[in-house]
């Protein structure tokens, strides 16, 4: 991947960047929800097309991918950025907010997909000075299951790929700086749904009736104790019951009780132990009581978790890009990321820019309605993804 005497990466910044501060408002003035992304990705086709020496396709309906094959065989570097926004009605007030009601750019993805695209216009008019091949993948669907991730995997995008990066513009880091994890650093998200089958009746006759709501209430709180007593406390593991619906009025006991929840973990094999454990303490409870049940656990996103190499070397750049002192080594989240769907198929990581400025006022965090990015950060991640296909 490497190119011979790239002379200085702030000046291939400077021919791009009030270009990419224009694409990005664009993004956020039109934002389009998960699998819903037509525009976007039509914006995204036409202008990796412009650059020219770039092969554009469309994995699926509403993704895009770009590969700009070098003249020389090398490596094949992955670049992800998602492009989907959220159901959030806008509450900022500059001049390029969302035109669209109750859809928000409310996650930073508007500025992943324009880094993305400058990224790929400097790179395309480099194309003889590189070795092996950049992929850029301009992924739909990040926000909502089952994700984008896992469909462009199955399209193929990944086939012969050596290496991946991503990164995430992020408020609660200040612009400047750079966050790096190794080993997991975002948590698996699965989804779990639950109905508890009792038997209806008078709220005077409780004991004609098998009360879904009782048993429902202990199922709920003996859950809880797989993480408490189950799990070994050094890994850290969410179960989270997130809905909780029986019952009309005062006077009935209800038949049924809906529960939905949703379970974080950043291990696989513990990961993989807790559909089981939960229906045991379901079947248990419910058995007690005579009543039924029905459960299913849905897989959802994998941990997302940085291979060790590829990281290091990430890090030496971010530390050549913002100064040592300003790359923090992150805490992992029990938010989840479809990543982890590339990082099955090839060693990678994911960082964090910095995209908060207390000064500025842009301190809200991901997913609220008055979420913004410091653009000043945008300059910083694409310098990221430039050092790292040089370096790669
Ligand atoms: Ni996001």
């Amino acid at each position: 991947m490497i190119i011979e005497s790239v002379n200085n990466v702030q000046n291939l910044v400077n021919e791009v960047k009030d270009e990419v501060v224009k694409w990005r408002r664009y993004l956020h003035r039109n934002p389009e929800l998960s699998f819903q992304e037509a525009k976007t990705s039509d914006f995204v086709y036409q202008t990796l097309i412009s650059f020219g020496d770039l092969e554009v396709s469309r994995p699926t309906k509403t993704s895009v991918m770009a590969r700009l094959i070098g003249d020389q065989p090398g490596k094949v570097l992955a670049i992800r950025a998602d492009m989907d926004a959220l159901p959030i009605q806008e509450e900022n007030d500059f001049d390029f907010v969302s035109e669209t009601p109750g859809v928000m750019h409310a996650c930073g993805h508007d500025g992943h997909t324009a880094v993305l695209l400058g990224t790929a216009k400097i790179l395309s008019s480099l194309k003889e000075k590189i070795k092996g091949e950049v992929r850029f993948l301009f992924q739909h669907a990040e926000e909502t299951l089952p994700g984008g991730a896992e469909e462009m995997v199955q399209a193929g995008v990944m086939d012969g790929v050596d290496l991946v990066i991503g990164q995430h513009l992020w408020s609660p880091i200040e612009t400047g700086k750079i966050g790096i994890g190794y080993g997991p650093v975002m948590a698996s998200m699965d989804t779990f749904y639950l109905t508890i089958q009792g038997k209806g009746g008078h709220a005077a006759m409780p004991h004609q009736t098998i009360d879904s709501i009782v048993i429902a209430t202990q199922v709920v709180s003996n859950l809880q104790q797989i993480v408490s007593r189950n799990i070994d406390p050094i890994d850290p593991v969410v179960l989270s019951v997130t809905k909780f619906i029986g019952g009309t009025t005062h006077n009935v006991i209800p038949d049924t009780v809906e529960i939905v929840g949703t379970t974080r973990t950043l291990n696989s094999s513990v990961r993989e132990s807790l559909p089981q454990r939960m229906e045991e303490i379901i079947e248990g409870i419910t058995k007690a009581h005579h009543a039924t049940y029905t459960f299913n656990y849905e897989f959802g996103y994998r941990p997302v978790d940085n291979d060790h190499s590829v990281t290091s070397v990430i890090e030496e750049l971010a530390n050549k890009v913002v100064g040592k002192q300003n790359v923090i080594q992150v805490r992992p989240t029990m938010g989840g990321e479809d990543f982890s769907a590339y990082q099955q198929k090839a060693p990678g990581t994911f960082f964090f820019v910095g995209a908060g400025n207390t000064e500025k006022g842009i301190t809200y965090p991901h997913h609220h309605p008055k979420f913004t990015i410091d653009e000043d950060s945008l300059e910083i991640a694409l310098k990221m993804f430039l050092e790292a296909v040089f370096e790669f």
